[in-house]
């Protein structure tokens, strides 16, 4: 049955966004102020290119914003892509080439859903330890993250190594998440420098 079209992507419609996601970014960022004017961002996981979008707006021209996704986007103004897997050890050093330190990483990545919900909660958090992994490496010194992940059973201890690693964490669903979704996001603010990096 064809799905009703709710009011956010009529929303998204009318105000040229690509998605209707982009109002969960811009719902977050109100609440939490993730993303400032000036900051350089990357976004991982951007196709189609709406939370590319809102985060240009916020970061303003002086800002840089950098989207990594597998599947090609059709160009933004003023953004650089990049087409990698974020599960290739090579994609960092493809980010780094552009920037080396961000203020903001945020992530909506998803594989395709299987239906079988184990498996998409497990692949879930395989991509997101690779988030984290990279946020480590090329986060500022109290920067902020922002990520979304599918809850399962290992979600407390993910959230526990976030905890590590942030002064400030929350968890939030926002508005513009479908409510039979399963998909949280993850805040976390103050970047702690890690010892090792
Ligand atoms: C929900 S979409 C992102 C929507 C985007 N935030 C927007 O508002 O336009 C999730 C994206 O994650 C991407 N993705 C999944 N696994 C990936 C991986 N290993 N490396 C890079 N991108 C990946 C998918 O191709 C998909 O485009």
């Amino acid at each position: 049955m064809k799905k009703r079209k709710d009011y956010f992507f009529k929303k998204a419609k009318k105000e040229g966004y690509r998605a209707r996601s982009a109002y969960k970014l811009i719902i977050l960022n109100k609440k939490y102020n993730l993303i400032k004017r000036n900051d350089k961002l990357l976004d991982l996981g951007c196709f189609p290119g709406s939370w590319l979008q809102a985060s240009l707006n916020l970061v303003g021209k002086n800002g840089l914003v950098v989207g990594v996704d597998i599947t090609p986007i059709k160009e933004v103004k003023d953004i650089k892509f990049i087409n990698a897997d974020i599960t290739d050890s090579l994609t960092l050093e493809k980010i780094k080439i552009i920037c080396n330190k961000f203020d903001v990483v945020i992530s909506d990545l998803s594989s395709k859903t299987t239906g079988i919900k184990t498996l998409d909660v497990e692949r879930s958090l395989e991509l997101n330890e690779k988030v984290l992994e990279i946020a480590d490496k090329i986060l500022k010194e109290n920067g902020n993250l922002l990520l979304k992940i599918f809850q399962g059973v290992n979600f407390q201890d993910f959230l526990k190594k976030v905890k590590l690693k942030f002064k400030f964490v929350k968890c939030h669903k926002p508005e513009a998440s479908r409510k039979e979704s399963k998909e949280i996001y993850i805040i976390g603010k103050g970047f702690l420098k890690q010892k090792s990096s």
